[in-house]
């Protein structure tokens, strides 16, 4: 039997999040439905953000209700803050993630505020998930680079994501936001997150604004990262990265990784089926 990989797919968040055309909840939660059937473990299908910040995703709390939960599968909601936990809570999320960022300036521009201004704000989520049993996975965006502040110093990724470990999260996803990393300063920066949080509590949310996430696959899996995030179809991109691209194409990731010999667990028909419904979404 060949290595597992999982992809976490994001297609329904990171990837509808970006587009210019208001998506009817009923097409989102169709998304979801003929995912749900791909063989995926976890699924990103709702943010409980500010709508004035991101309308994209007003619907998450119709879109949780409105789809037919398999089982096996966990449906993951983004919450930037108290009122997103509460919010992710009542629309019954299996799991929910806070979102911090390596670079200062990406944190202002994405949530408005510091890097530790946010930090503070999840300590009263994970206390609150914590008390409920349910789980809290953390991102760190810019890990490489950023569209305000430029490259982003490899121990600060390190320090951010020791830090959302420490609060509890249990994986830690490490987001090149714009698609600018290589494999040479993803090797790097992995080398310094690898000091504070082991590779089996890491995963790479890689963007494809430059073609190369599949190679900064291949060089975090030199490195024992053996969880990625993808979007059907290379949807999305994130509203407050100017530039930023889908993140990589889950269709792309199952194929690449399979030539390697590695196991997804996915159904590749049903994946297309998939990246056909997110490609007629984003065209409407
Ligand atoms: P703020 O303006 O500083 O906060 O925004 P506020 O507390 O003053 O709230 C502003 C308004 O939003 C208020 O409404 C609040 O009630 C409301 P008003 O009084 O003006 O009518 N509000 C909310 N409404 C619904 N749900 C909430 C909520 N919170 C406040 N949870 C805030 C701060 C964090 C809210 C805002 O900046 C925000 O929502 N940012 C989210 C940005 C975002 O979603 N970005 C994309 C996701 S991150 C990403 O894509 C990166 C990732 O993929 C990894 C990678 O690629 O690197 C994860
Ligand atoms: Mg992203």
């Amino acid at each position: 039997m060949g290595d597992r990989v999982e992809i976490f797919e994001m297609g329904p968040r990171d990837g509808l999040q970006n587009e210019k055309r208001e998506i009817p909840v009923a097409e989102k939660i169709a998304l979801v439905d003929c995912l749900s059937r791909a063989g995926f473990r976890r699924i990103e299908v709702a943010s409980f953000v500010s709508p004035k910040w991101v309308p994209q995703m007003a619907g998450s709390g119709e879109v949780l209700a409105g789809i037919t939960r398999a089982d096996g599968v966990s449906y993951a909601a983004l919450t930037p803050n108290m009122r997103g936990y509460q919010d992710a809570v009542a629309a019954q999320a299996d799991e929910i993630a806070v979102f911090a960022s390596a670079s200062e300036g990406f944190s202002k521009a994405n949530i408005n505020a510091t890097i530790a201004e946010s930090i503070a704000r999840f300590v009263p989520i994970l206390e609150a998930a914590r008390e409920i049993g349910l789980p809290v996975r953390g991102y760190v965006s810019c890990v490489t680079d950023c569209p305000f502040d430029g490259p982003t110093p490899p121990g600060r990724v390190a320090e951010v994501a020791g830090r959302l470990l420490d609060l509890g999260c249990y994986e830690v996803s490490l987001g090149d936001t714009v698609g600018q990393g290589t494999p040479e300063s993803i090797t790097a920066m992995l080398g310094a997150a690898l000091d504070r949080v082991p590779a089996a509590k890491l995963a790479g949310h890689y963007h494809d604004t430059a073609g190369r996430a599949l190679i900064n696959i291949d060089a975090s899996l030199e490195l024992g990262v053996r969880v990625f995030d993808a979007a059907v179809g290379g949807l999305g991109g994130c509203p407050y990265a100017p530039g930023a691209a889908g993140n990589v194409a889950t269709e792309a990731v199952v194929n690449h990784l399979t030539e390697q010999g590695y196991e997804t667990g996915l159904d590749m028909a049903v994946l297309d089926e998939a990246a056909q419904m997110a490609r007629m979404m984003r065209t409407g």
